[in-house]
């Protein structure tokens, strides 16, 4: 049985999409969600699932010992990163390995790094012309958005999109793949 976890700073669309996606799954369960915000709208849509919510603060994710003591009350095996911004500190890596996954909203190893989440992305990728933008799911290692590549998926750019045309498009991706891929890697 895969137990998932996932992590998430912001309004939640991903993480809902995940939950409702494996509720009809027999063998994935998500099993808690985590934030760094108490205000995020994930906590509201997790709740509305059912799904057990968990806010920690950045100094707990570091430490490792109370966020990991959460994740193994919850016996859970895998974490999935959807929109969340804190960097995932070793200790967490090395008690997850190769089961720690994040969504990006762009295509790696563009737009990717410290700084660049949410719309910060979206309106670099309009000032740099690019022709086209999409999602990266991918391990996480302990540099920000460097883990090995599982998956890309990609949308065209008009001349005119703004951030905001560019963040629908990629939203659209995200919604449609981020589960799949997730049940793709399941052993
Ligand atoms: C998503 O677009 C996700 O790719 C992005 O945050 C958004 C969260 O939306 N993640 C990053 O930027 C990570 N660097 P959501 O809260 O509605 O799922």
């Amino acid at each position: 049985m895969t137990r998932i976890a996932i992590f998430a700073s912001g309004s939640g669309s991903n993480a809902e999409n995940i939950i409702r996606y494996f509720s009809e799954k027999e063998n994935v369960k998500v099993v808690l969600v985590l934030s760094n915000k108490a205000s995020s709208g994930v906590l509201i849509r997790a709740q509305s699932h059912n799904v057990p919510t968990f806010i920690f603060t950045k100094n707990d994710l570091n430490e490792c010992s109370k966020v990991h003591k959460v994740l193994k009350d919850y016996n859970a095996n895998m974490i999935v990163l959807a929109g969340f911004l804190l960097k995932i500190p070793l200790c967490m890596i090395k008690a997850y390995p190769n089961s720690i996954l994040n969504i990006h909203p762009a295509l790696l190893p563009k737009f990717g790094g410290k700084g660049m989440y949410g719309m910060n992305v979206h309106k670099a990728v309009v000032e740099n012309n690019e022709q086209k933008s999409g999602i990266t799911i991918h391990y996480v290692n302990e540099n920000y958005d460097e883990g090995d590549i599982i998956f890309q998926a990609k949308c065209d750019i008009d001349k005119h999109d703004l951030p905001e045309d560019v963040k629908r498009k990629v939203q659209a991706l995200e919604l449609c793949h981020f589960p799949n891929v997730i049940e793709s890697i399941i052993p």
